[in-house]
């Protein structure tokens, strides 16, 4: 890596109208990370010393993601006039001198690091102005990238552009590199005498090209540079993240039986030797540890999962699931906040909450931990080695010892000592011969009928 300092600023002032949404277009997730989150991690994977977000008025949401997500400072435009106006909102953080300003935009998330290390070696190597671009079939909408041999000349606005000059495919991603030292003077020579009558970003490189500065392009894969402006867009985002996280997910050892119906968060984390089955979907915050198999249908979220344990098929790892190594969660099972130890089986039909289980103890089909009275959430704490009994109810907050039994069926109310049994449920009475008896008199009924 180089060690020139690298300002990103992200425009994130769009309204975002198309998306019909109260919610700000950057805010929108994918892979259930808000897009905005996804540009400022790649700005910092890019080695960003500083960023720069630059949001739309009342945007304290977008302020507040951004900031959480790594963004420095906030600038606000007030009205958009345009991507320069929007750009010289940051002017206090430009400037301030750095060697690479890089300009990204907050609805277009899928840009890779690589790709923005690609524009700052061009800045490197003395280009003033860098525009990333890309070939496509279907360009209309985008500026095109005027070039002449090997340099850059313009860039012309769909609206701008003449015919000729709406026949070229080669088209601007948006993202635009700026050297340091000449950014301030060039943005601020942009007028707006234009058939939109904004401030364009992209007349930098024709500005940059009367002074006599380099201007130039770097190309790369048009897919990278897929924006969102409605939710069909959205979708499309969202497939591609995917297949390249589950392309990284079996490169890095993992196997999917069926990637294409494996859903991750972007902060997945995967190690080798896991095995996911089909129809699994993973929320933000889930570790699963080597050897671990994730059974079809299961949904994890905010929970971690141990060295060689089963989850599934058809279970719910709910914010606070931890399973140690081994563990076995099996088929319409749910844990919230609930930790499993080494070896424990929770095997059919249960719900844990507010838990602690301790290590090999088994968990028999349909207990309930009854957590919650409506007001506070208690704690169950289950003992190393217990066995607690089908169909039972552990009324919180309740212990059950270590090596402890819990009787079928059972409502625990109190705590239960090591190594004792508990039963607590109606017990059984019978009458013997009484079935003999009683279908003799129905007979006689009928016959009589
Ligand atoms: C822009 C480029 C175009 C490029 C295209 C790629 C200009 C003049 N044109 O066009 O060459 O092909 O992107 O998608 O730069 N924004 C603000 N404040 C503003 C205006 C825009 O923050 O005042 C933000 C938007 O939220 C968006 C981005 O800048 O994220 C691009 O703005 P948009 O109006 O969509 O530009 P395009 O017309 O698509
Ligand atoms: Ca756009």
């Amino acid at each position: 890596m180089t060690d020139r300092t690298f300002l990103a600023i992200v425009l994130a002032a769009g309204e975002g109208t198309r998306m019909r949404s109260t919610t700000p277009k950057v805010l929108h997730e994918i892979a259930a990370r808000p897009m905005v989150a996804h540009v400022l991690a790649t700005a910092r994977a890019a080695g960003a010393t500083a960023i720069a977000a630059v949001v739309g008025p009342n945007a304290d949401a977008v302020a507040k993601v951004a900031t959480k997500a790594g963004a420095d400072e906030i600038f606000v435009q007030a009205d958009r006039l345009g991507t320069a106006h929007a750009v010289l909102r940051a002017r206090e953080a430009i400037a301030r001198g750095v060697d690479d300003v890089v300009v990204l935009y907050g609805d277009t998330p899928l840009v890779e690091a690589a790709t923005i290390g690609r524009v700052r070696a061009r800045l490197a190597t003395g280009a003033d102005v860098v525009v990333l671009g890309f070939e496509t079939d279907a360009p209309t909408g985008y500026g095109r990238l005027l070039t002449e041999g090997e340099r850059l000349v313009a860039i012309r606005e769909e609206k701008d552009a003449t015919d000729a000059e709406k026949a070229v495919r080669l088209c601007n991603s948006g993202i635009m590199g700026l050297s340091g030292e000449a950014a301030l003077s060039l943005l601020e020579a942009i007028g707006a005498a234009n058939a939109k009558g904004e401030y364009y970003l992209t007349d930098a490189v024709e500005i940059a090209v009367a002074r006599g500065l380099e201007a130039a392009a770097v190309i790369g894969d048009e897919e990278e540079f897929l924006g969102v402006n409605d939710r069909v867009q959205l979708a499309r985002c969202e497939a591609v993240f995917q297949t390249r996280r589950r392309e990284a997910a079996m490169r890095a050892g993992v196997t999917l039986i069926a990637p294409e119906t494996v859903v991750f968060a972007a902060d997945t984390v995967i190690e080798a030797d896991v095995t996911i089955e089909p129809n699994v979907v993973f929320g933000p915050g889930v570790r699963v540890a080597s050897g671990a198999r994730i059974r079809a249908f299961s949904h994890l979220e905010g929970a971690s999962v141990g060295e060689g344990a089963t989850v599934g098929p058809f279970a719910r790892l709910r914010p606070g699931a931890e399973l140690g190594r081994d563990v076995h969660v099996g088929n319409f099972v749910e844990i919230k906040n609930g930790k499993v130890a080494e070896g424990a089986k929770v095997n059919h039909l249960t719900y844990i909450g507010d838990a602690t289980i301790g290590p090999k103890a088994n968990i028999g089909a349909g207990t309930i931990t009854c957590n919650y009275d409506g007001f506070g959430k208690y704690l169950t704490e289950i003992g190393a080695g217990a066995f607690v009994g089908s169909n039972s109810s552990l009324v919180a907050p309740v212990k059950i010892g270590d090596g402890a039994y819990v009787g079928s069926g059972s409502v625990i109310t109190k705590d239960v000592p090591a190594d004792s049994l508990a039963v607590a449920r109606g017990k059984q009475s019978m009458i013997e011969g009484w079935a003999t008896k009683f279908r003799a008199r129905m007979a006689k009924l009928r016959e009589k009928r």
